[in-house]
């Protein structure tokens, strides 16, 4: 009986240790975000920097949650997307690292092979067919590409 109680001590005070480090990263990352920000979006690169069919991976502090996502740069506009698939919510590079289809026309989840269209996140073929990557904002401002939160309800972001 003893033991089960201090078993439960235990794992309670590190479930609470991990929430508290939790937060904390969690409120230096916001910190950074709004230090690296101006007209309500972060700075993620220079224009000059993403070339042309090249992707570069960053996140954002939304309201109170963590957005993983990509920028890419597909003939010379730039698009931002949530790095979250939307057949099920894996990231599109999960399984190989890479966010381009073989012949480089389409976004691709490599997990199932759904192809995404780059300018709009449109899926057009596998298993999301008809629905779209979340997108986010872009401005590019004295050379610099920012990118910003989405409005509105970001509970999606939870699951
Ligand atoms: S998770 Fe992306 S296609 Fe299934």
């Amino acid at each position: 009986m003893e033991i089960t109680i201090y078993l439960s001590l235990v794992f309670l005070t590190l479930y609470v240790i991990g929430l508290i480090i939790r937060r904390i990263i969690f409120l230096r990352a916001r910190r950074r975000m709004r230090e690296e920000s101006r007209w309500g979006g972060r700075i993620i690169a220079r224009a000059d920097e993403v070339e042309p069919g090249s992707v570069k991976k960053f996140w954002l502090i939304c309201q109170k949650y963590r957005v993983d996502g990509f920028l890419i740069n597909d003939a010379g506009n730039f698009y931002a997307y949530v790095n979250r698939c939307r057949h099920m919510t894996t990231p599109l590079d999960f399984v190989r690292d890479q966010f381009f289809s073989e012949d480089r026309r389409y976004l691709m989840c490599y997990t199932h092979g759904a192809l995404y269209e780059p300018a709009t996140g449109f899926c057009i073929a596998g298993p999301c067919k008809g629905e779209s990557l979340y997108r986010l904002p872009v401005q590019v401002d004295r050379g610099d590409i920012l990118v910003g939160c989405p409005e509105g309800d970001l509970s999606f972001l939870a699951e």
